[in-house]
This record gives structure tokens, sequence and C-alpha cells, in this order.
């Protein structure tokens, strides 16, 4: 067992934070957490050896929901466009390259390093439809020592020739991918990922329902994003009741764990569908922002029960941080406020990090908090040059959360193991 000592804040409800002020966590040999508490004595470790982080702040790890690894060279350029032409354009020509594997390896492992970087541990991930450039992300977030679901993209239509596969060869691809990560409760495995509707002939959107349900696979997609994106699926799914029934039909919506990004125009019916079919919303601001797809009311979703977590959708989105994502989130959530005449309360900061933290992380487990049995995955944040003697222990993570950067990110742990930056 191993105790560590240090302010430790984590949000065990989404209403509150829980702060222990010079307070310490045991985590086990298998990572897992054992206890908090605000001495050793009420560990129930006297003699237990400590490290102690001193004035430093220990924080859950960050969870990214959705993230595209092979748009990160497109990261912060290209934003003059809405989503559809925005693909065609930018998006599309950039993952073809992704068929070139040490183009792929290159990438992927810039992106990995700067997931690493921003205090991510855990991340939901579309790669390409390319198998073996799939395959080195997943291998470099298992050398990293990190968490991720990663998606082998399913894509079959409307886009270039070279950003097509067939539904057997889809097939045979995951298998490979299945068949290459049967470790019990891994940290990196697989995840089905039709692109959207509009890239999935309904043979491939029922060959990913088959794979996941066969292999007991969560599933990833995009879901009532931008109004062009959404009429073109009334059209081409002229029987369904709406963009998250097509899903529902095709068996892609929660039949297993399931997390759909975006969700800024979803009606009272499809959020019905959403919070009955245990799926998930990522949260992806500064994507909205940048594609100009509009502003997703999250307190409704909240409200209506809805698990939501964040995420930084590179490249549509241009940061990285899910720290920034909560300070995104809350903006577009004062922004609804405004809207709203003051009926809709925004977000708050314990919201906004309990989304980044426990509500995200329950798409991988017991992730996203530090109490008893969770994955110990967690940050050390110096906040040193943001003059914290001023502040109490809340307002030093606030100011953190809202003006520090990857700096102050001093050790990073993942299920109990020490993550270390490239030299
Ligand atoms: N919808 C389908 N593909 C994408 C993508 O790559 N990014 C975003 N933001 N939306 C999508
Ligand atoms: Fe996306």
């Amino acid at each position: 067992m191993k105790v560590y000592k240090a302010h430790i804040i984590y949000t065990p409800r989404r209403e509150e934070f829980h702060v222990l002020e010079n307070g310490y966590v045991a985590v086990g040999r298998d990572g897992r957490v054992v206890c908090v508490g605000s001495s050793l004595e009420a560990l129930g470790c006297p003699d237990a050896e400590v490290l102690d982080f001193g004035n430093r702040l220990l924080i859950p790890a960050m969870n990214d929901v959705h993230v595209h690894a092979a748009q990160y060279h497109n990261q912060g350029i290209a934003m003059d466009l809405e989503l559809l032409p925005w693909l065609q354009n930018y998006t599309f020509p950039e993952e073809s390259k992704f068929s070139d594997s040490s183009y792929a390896e290159l990438i992927y492992r810039r992106f990995v390093e700067n997931m690493k970087r921003v205090g991510t541990m855990r991340a939901v991930v579309f790669a390409t439809i390319h198998t073996e450039g799939t395959r080195r992300l997943m291998n470099i977030f298992r050398e990293a020592g990190m968490g991720a679901l990663v998606g082998k993209v399913a894509m079959n239509r409307n886009c270039p020739d070279s950003l097509q596969e067939g539904v057997a060869d889809y097939v045979s691809g995951m298998e490979q991918l299945v068949a290459e990560s049967t470790e019990p409760d891994a940290l990196v495995r697989p995840i089905v990922t039709p692109r959207f509707i509009p890239s999935c002939t309904p043979e491939m959107l029922r060959a990913c329902s088959e794979v996941a349900r066969r292999y007991n696979l969560p599933v990833q997609s995009h879901l009532s994003e931008n109004l062009s994106e959404i009429e073109l699926v009334r059209q081409l799914e002229p029987e369904s009741q709406g963009y998250g029934d097509a899903y529902r039909r095709y068996g892609l919506f929660g039949d297993t764990p399931t997390v759909m990004a975006h969700c800024v125009w979803s009606d009272e019916a499809e959020r019905r569908l959403i919070r009955d079919g245990g799926v998930m919303v990522a949260h992806c601001p500064t994507s909205n922002f940048n594609v100009a797809s509009g502003m997703a009311p999250i307190r409704t979703y909240l409200d209506e029960g809805i698990s939501v977590g964040l995420g930084s959708d590179i490249s549509g989105g241009h940061d990285l941080s899910i720290f920034r994502m909560m300070v995104y989130a809350i903006q577009v959530s004062k922004m609804h406020y405004q809207r709203s005449n003051h009926e809709q309360p925004f977000l708050s900061l314990s919201e906004a990090f309990w989304m980044a933290t426990k509500s995200g992380g329950s798409f991988f487990g017991k992730v996203g908090s530090f109490e008893e049995g969770y994955d110990f995955d967690a940050l050390v944040i110096d906040d040193a040059n943001l003059f914290p003697a001023d502040y109490n222990i809340l307002q030093r993570l606030e100011r953190f959360i809202y003006v520090g950067d990857d700096r102050n990110i001093v050790h990073r742990f993942c299920r109990g193991k020490e993550v270390c930056l490239a030299e």
C-alpha cells in the first residue's frame, strides 16, 4: 500500500467539493483507492510510509470523453467552415494520410504526449479507418500507461474513396484489434465507432451493432451537432423518428455503454431516448463554438438525469485541456442563463469538475473520484507561481483551472502508477 499526503479535492457528488486540507489517501497494490482521511490514524495505518506532496493540491485526473487523435495536426487551424464542408475540406484529407502507418505513428505519439501533459489520463478516442494506425495508437497509450477506448472508425459513404472501407474489412479489422486486447480489465480497449449516420450505410451500422454485441464493446459516435447534419440524417433515415432514434433502430444507442458527442440540438424525444438508453453525452464546448454548431443545453441534461462528460473534440475543438473545457462549459451555461431570463441556473465549478472527473470517468469504470475502490487516477498540482498563500484551497483550485496550465501539473497517476512525461 502507498499513502500520499496533500490538499485533497474531489467531487463525490456534483453539488459540492470534498476537501481534505493536509489529507491522506491510501492506494492499494492494485492501484485502487483504499481510503481517504485526515490523519494516518483515521486511515487505520499509523505506521504507513507517506509520500508527502506538501502544500500541493491532489485531484482526480482528467477524462476526455470525445477526441480525434488523427486530427491533431489540424488543431488550431481551419476554423472557417461549418461541420459538413469542414469535414470534406479539412478533416477527411488529413485523416486519409493515416494510411501511412509511419505518419500515424508520428502524429499519435505527439498527440498522446500532449494529452499526458495536460493531465488527461483517460480518453475516448477516434482514430481513423486504418487498422494498423489504430493498433499503433493503442500501443502508444499502453506504453504510456494511460487509459483509452480507441475507435477504428467505420465509414463507407459520403467521403473520399481513400476513407471508405468495406463492411467485411471493417469487421475483420475490429476482430484483429479485439483479439489483441484480451487482458481482463485492460486500460486500453477498442470501441465501436461508426463516425456518424451520414458516413455509414445501413449495412455498416448493422455490422457495428453486431460487433459491439458479439464482443461486448462500448460504442461512440456523433449526435445532433449541427442543423445541416440533422437535415441530412432526416433525408437518409426517413423511417426514423429522429437522429438518436436512427442509432437506436440499428442497436447503437445504449445496447452496450454508449457515448454520443455534442447533442447540441436534441429535442425532448431524443433526450428521453438518451436518458432511457443510459447514453452519455460528451459536451465539447470549444468545438461547438469553432464549427459554429450552437450551444448544448447542459443544465437541461443534468436536470433530466442524463449523464454528461467533457470532450476536447480536437480538431473541431482547439484546446486539449479538460480544465479549459470546464471553463468553457460554465461560460456556455451562462449564455443559457441569460437567454432563459435567469431561469436556468448556470453550472457551478463543482458541477463542471464533476463532469470532468467522476461523471466522465464513469465511462471507464470506477474512475474520477477518490472514493473507496476507485482507480487512483490523480494529478498533483503545484500552484506556487499563482501566489497560493492569499487563497483558500478551493480558490486555489479555481484559479489553477482558470489561469494555470500544464506546467503546474507535477505528477500524474493512472490506476496507481505514475505516468511520466517523455524526456
Ligand atoms: N461529425 C462527424 N465527424 C466529425 C468530426 O470529425 N468532428 C466533429 N466535430 N463532428 C463530426
Ligand atoms: Fe468529434
